[in-house]
């Protein structure tokens, strides 16, 4: 095989009172990368569809970077892909548009290469497009976007990745306003020291919610989604943010926070009925505010990146 499509999906990660750790998949949206081997050494990339602000080059751009990690963990630096790249996440949006460039590349090369590594070994590769992007090599998108589900980072030294389990019924709706955070930036407004009782209060959500997902405890999962870390900094940025979580929950969601660094917001719903009904919350709240916004009604993706015909 010489060359390959692939698709990897667009992710929610923190998932609320999981910073940096947990994160899922979200089913249709994603990028899509188009990977042909070449005679001769090296990466390029020959189009970016969908964005203007993303670069060629292939010291700066995700695709490239997370590539050329990998191949050199292989033992064989200059092999020689062209990339074609389909962007459908927007970078800034919150819902790790890095992350699903990052990994479509890694599993497409693997692929090509015959799988040298398994989809959890490519999650640290993809982790150096994140770093990239964003400063800090987290895997909190990248592992959901590679293996689908529900990926939690019990460690990061060393990498330990663990994919849980969780209700099939779980639906999400996310809301894009169309505003941009980068989460570079996202990242350094938060303060590197905090509360031993906010510590308290975050660790004990985090347990429960993962016994939530494991139980299919839906009352559970909906008192653990809440972050008091990261969402009472960063939801200054999102306009909108408090009245969109209080309409969502009155409109039977179990729970809202914000996706990854922002500004997208994300509500957990139990069954696509419910989840539309939030859709249509987001949809009229941002009408009123007066800000475009693009939502999205999405089961959990179980698959992760895949291979597109
Ligand atoms: N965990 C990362 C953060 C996700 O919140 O900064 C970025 O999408």
């Amino acid at each position: 095989m010489d060359s390959i499509k692939v698709f990897a999906p667009a992710t929610v990660a923190n998932v609320a009172c999981g910073y940096d750790v947990l994160g899922f998949a979200l089913q249709e949206i994603g990028d899509e990368l188009i990977i042909r081997k070449t005679s001769g050494p090296g990466l390029t990339i020959t189009e970016i569809h969908g964005s203007d602000e993303l670069s060629k080059d292939a010291d700066q751009n995700v695709v490239t970077v997370a590539t050329q990690d990998m191949l050199n963990a292989l033992g064989k630096p200059g092999l020689g892909f062209e990339f074609e790249l389909t962007k459908k996440v927007k970078p800034g949006s919150g819902l790790g548009s890095s992350a699903s460039s990052s990994a479509a590349a890694v599993f497409g090369v693997n692929r090509l290469l015959d799988e040298p590594f398994t989809k959890k070994e490519l999650v640290q590769f993809a982790m150096e497009g994140e770093k990239l992007a964003s400063g800090v090599p987290h895997a909190d998108n990248v592992a959901p976007s590679l293996l689908g589900g529900f990926t939690f980072i019990r460690s990061y030294n060393p990498l330990d990745v663990l994919q849980l389990d969780y209700p099939q019924e779980l639906c999400a709706t996310v809301v894009h306003p169309q505003i941009e955070i980068k989460t570079s930036d996202a990242k350094r407004m938060l303060k590197q020291q905090i509360e031993l009782r906010d510590a308290i209060v975050q660790w004990g959500n985090l347990g429960g919610l993962i016994h939530g997902l494991s139980k299919g405890d839906f009352d559970l999962i909906g008192r653990s989604l809440n972050d008091v870390i990261a969402e009472p900094i960063r939801g200054i940025l999102i306009p909108g943010f408090q009245e969109a979580k209080v309409r969502s929950k009155q409109n039977g969601a179990l729970g809202c926070s914000i996706s990854g660094s922002g500004p997208s917001i994300f509500a957990l719903s139990r069954g696509m009925k419910k989840a539309q009904i939030v859709a249509e919350t987001f949809r009229s709240l941002f009408e009123e505010i007066g800000l475009e916004s693009y939502v999205h009604v999405s089961p959990i993706n179980p698959k992760g990146a895949e291979v597109l015909k």
